[in-house]
């Protein structure tokens, strides 16, 4: 098929499988998510070239935190550095957006400087028109549909019922189309607390490859399996 005459695809990965590709190797659980991280800017520039329009990436989970402390720094050392990659993604015409706990709101667990960097790298892409790179930190799908029925409720008129329109509305990023293709890594079939709202009617990739070894062929199976029947 040919894909540039279809319309943008949204991709939404679970970059499973860091600890398992480090521990492979004899290397340290910390060394799989900087392969991790440097994959992802390659998984961007490969989805950039692609007929991708979303890529949503589940960067942290509010599960995340009880992580062992050392580990939990590394990784978000790892996000302060994807969000400081302003130069390649504005090469590649990538606009970056953040979904997950809003930072002004209770249970919000994100650090300041963490906080900084994803303002300044929203700030310093904003300009781009090509493919959005959504990342989820601090996200937890449970606590996104939670917020959006109390703030439906919350604006609820008694003429009228709560519908999916109004839902929607009052997600992370209300912006965000439904997502074509699931992709998650490392032979886990499960779906974690991602997207449970936009993931209706979407296919599921799963793939025995770990994160760090995801790249363009893998890419191109997910993205086949959207056209398939
Ligand atoms: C799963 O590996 C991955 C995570 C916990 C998310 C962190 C992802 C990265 C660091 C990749 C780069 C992404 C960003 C946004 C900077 P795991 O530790 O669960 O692996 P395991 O199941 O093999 O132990």
């Amino acid at each position: 098929m040919d894909q540039a005459k279809q319309s943008p695809i949204h991709i939404a990965c679970i970059m499973d499988g860091n600890g398992r590709w480090a521990k492979r190797r004899g290397l340290p659980r910390t060394e799989g998510h900087t392969a991790g991280e440097e994959n992802l800017a390659e998984v961007v520039r490969v989805c950039a070239s692609r007929n991708v329009g979303w890529l949503t990436v589940f960067g942290f989970s509010t599960e995340n935190w009880v992580r062992p402390p050392a580990e939990v720094k590394h990784i978000l050392s790892l996000h302060k550095r994807l969000f400081g990659r302003v130069e390649e993604l504005n090469a590649h015409n990538v606009r970056i957006q953040w979904i997950g706990r809003p930072f002004d709101e209770p249970g919000s667990k994100t650090p300041a400087f963490i906080q900084k960097a994803i303002l300044q790298a929203i700030e310093d892409t904003a300009h781009n028109t090509g493919m959005v790179l959504t990342v989820a930190f601090d996200y937890g799908s449970r606590a996104e549909l939670l917020r959006a029925a109390q703030r439906s409720r919350a604006s609820h008129n008694a003429s009228h019922d709560i519908s999916v329109a109004e839902i929607t509305s009052h997600m992370y990023a209300p912006n965000l189309p439904p997502v074509d293709v699931v992709v998650r890594t490392s032979g886990e079939s499960r779906i974690s607390n991602f997207m449970l709202w936009q993931i209706k009617g979407a296919k599921v990739y799963f793939t025995e490859r770990t994160w760090p070894d995801f790249d363009a062929r893998e890419i191109d199976n997910a993205l086949e399996l959207v056209h398939a029947r």
